[in-house]
């Protein structure tokens, strides 16, 4: 099946965006040469060895990667096919309209928009086991977990949640575990020490994945040289000297968008792919690598344009003075010491992307490299109110007890926030939840 269940979610929105589509797809088909010249759809073709791009790097960056170019429209079409023109085609009458969750950012170029379609189709796709699925895995697409309020977003059931642990043989590093096993081979198993990890709405990465690396470490101040008790630590993460700021991930483990991606299809999903770091290889009887460039490409196209969620619109002047009153208090009692509302020019993001230290309550037992049981990443809250549960292992239900979980660097904000009169805090709670 190439269409999860999830993507019902959006069909409401499909028909005030088909008019667009069908624009945006004539517009194609007769302007095609310029347009998909360049195309990251048509930039290998089906089937390439991936290693044999100029620059290849399994652990590098898409975009710091010479792409091949030039070779002009009967390459760019070959490449693209005709199959896959049709699904990109297709995946426009589907895609949310503007301002619905999970739709494009506005700023896409027409290719950018065509990949990201396209990569719609294939975040949703489920696997089989005939294409390299398992044989160890816990989902069989990426839209089966990242799917609510719309592809892309936050688990809908307990099983999305993931669970990881520290094996015995790597002590200090957290791995996740693969709870379902194709045939015979075991389920994994897990060592002494276990965690849960909700799945994330992905909502606006791109524009955090954008950022330099100096617009995050701006904020950083490890050991709190300016004395107001919240600190913010980088993860460095990198290989020889080049040391990069990981900003993905509840950790901080991962530091852009394209390796987290192949990290996810290869260890959520059992397939080995080039977008992965480290071994790839599997014990499947399907020959690796199980997922080739041109569908990663899609994949991460998708990803790196979905929009952030907007703010809800606020009609009624009373509620409208309440949200804005109570965005006043949450600076005033400094939630925005980590909760920014916006980043190196990225508006409403309420995040520093940094890890803070959050004190025992929140204390998983468990480190992740540099990144200790105690640290967690501030999560981006807009969007906020399409979360069904809250924290990194979904243990609040509601913005008032995720804040009663707070400690540590974030005690002096909390100890703020419950000391305020009941209609101050209610103004915070209404804020929060029109994000
Ligand atoms: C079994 C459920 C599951 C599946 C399937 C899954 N994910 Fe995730 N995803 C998660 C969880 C849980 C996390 C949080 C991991 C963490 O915090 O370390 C996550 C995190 C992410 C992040 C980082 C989010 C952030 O804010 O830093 C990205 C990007 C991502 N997933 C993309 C994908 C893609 C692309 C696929 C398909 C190839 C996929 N995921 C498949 C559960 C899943
Ligand atoms: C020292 C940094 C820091 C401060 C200050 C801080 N937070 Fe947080 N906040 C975090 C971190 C880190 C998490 C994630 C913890 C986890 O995942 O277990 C979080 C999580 C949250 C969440 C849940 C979001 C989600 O998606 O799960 C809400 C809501 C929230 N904070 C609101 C507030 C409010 C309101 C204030 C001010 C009273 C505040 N925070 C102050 C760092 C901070």
């Amino acid at each position: 099946m190439i269409w999860s269940t999830h993507s019902a979610a959006s069909s409401g929105a499909s028909a005030r965006s088909s008019a667009a589509a069908l624009g945006l797809a004539g517009a194609l088909l007769l302007a095609g040469a310029p347009v998909l010249a360049n195309a990251p759809l048509a930039a290998v073709a089906h089937g390439h060895d991936p290693a044999a791009l100029p620059g290849y790097d399994p652990d590098g960056d898409p975009r710091e990667r010479p792409q091949p170019g030039g070779e002009g429209l009967p390459r760019a079409l070959e490449a693209l096919g005709v199959f896959d023109l049709a699904i990109g085609l297709a995946a426009f009458y589907a895609l949310p309209a503007p301002g619905e969750p999970g739709a494009p950012l506005d700023t896409l170029s027409p290719r950018e928009l065509l990949a990201f379609a396209a990569g719609r189709v294939e975040f949703a796709r489920e696997f089989k086991p005939a294409e390299g699925l398992g044989p160890h895995f816990n989902e069989p697409s990426c839209g089966s977990c990242h799917a609510l309020p719309a592809l892309g977003g936050v688990g809908s059931r307990p099983e999305h949640v993931i669970y990881v642990h520290e094996p015995a043989d790597l002590p200090g590093e957290t791995v996740g575990l693969r709870r379902q096993a194709l045939g015979a081979a075991p389920p994994e198993l897990a060592g002494p020490r276990r965690g849960r990890r909700r799945t994330p709405p992905l909502f606006g990465l791109g524009l955090l994945d954008a950022l330099p690396d100096e617009a995050i470490a701006a904020h950083a101040d490890p050991s709190d040289a300016d004395g107001d008790g919240v600190a913010g630590a980088l993860n460095r993460k990198g290989r020889g000297s080049v040391l990069r700021f990981a900003r993905f991930g509840a950790k901080c483990h991962e530091w852009n968008l394209w390796r987290f991606i192949g990290g996810a299809m290869r260890d959520e999903m059992g397939l080995t792919n080039p977008a992965a770091a480290g071994a790839q290889a599997d014990i499947d009887a399907v020959a690796d690598l199980e997922v080739d460039a041109v569908t990663m490409r899609r994949i991460d196209a998708f990803v790196r344009g979905l929009a952030p969620l907007s703010q809800r619109a606020v009609r009624d002047r009373r509620d409208r003075e309440v949200v804005a009153k109570g965005k006043a208090m949450f600076a005033a009692i400094g939630c925005v010491g980590c909760h920014r509302e916006a980043l190196g020019g990225v508006q409403g993001v309420y995040s520093d992307l940094l890890l803070h230290d959050l004190g025992a309550g929140l204390d998983a037992g468990l480190d992740d490299g540099p990144a200790k049981a105690r640290f967690w990443r501030t999560p981006p809250l807009w969007g906020l109110r399409h979360r069904p549960r809250l924290l990194h292992d979904e243990r609040a239900t509601d913005p008032a007890s995720a804040i009663g979980w707070h400690d540590g660097e974030a005690a002096k904000a909390k100890a703020r926030f419950l000391a305020l009169p009941e209609p101050e805090r209610r103004s915070i709670l209404a804020f929060l939840g029109s994000l």
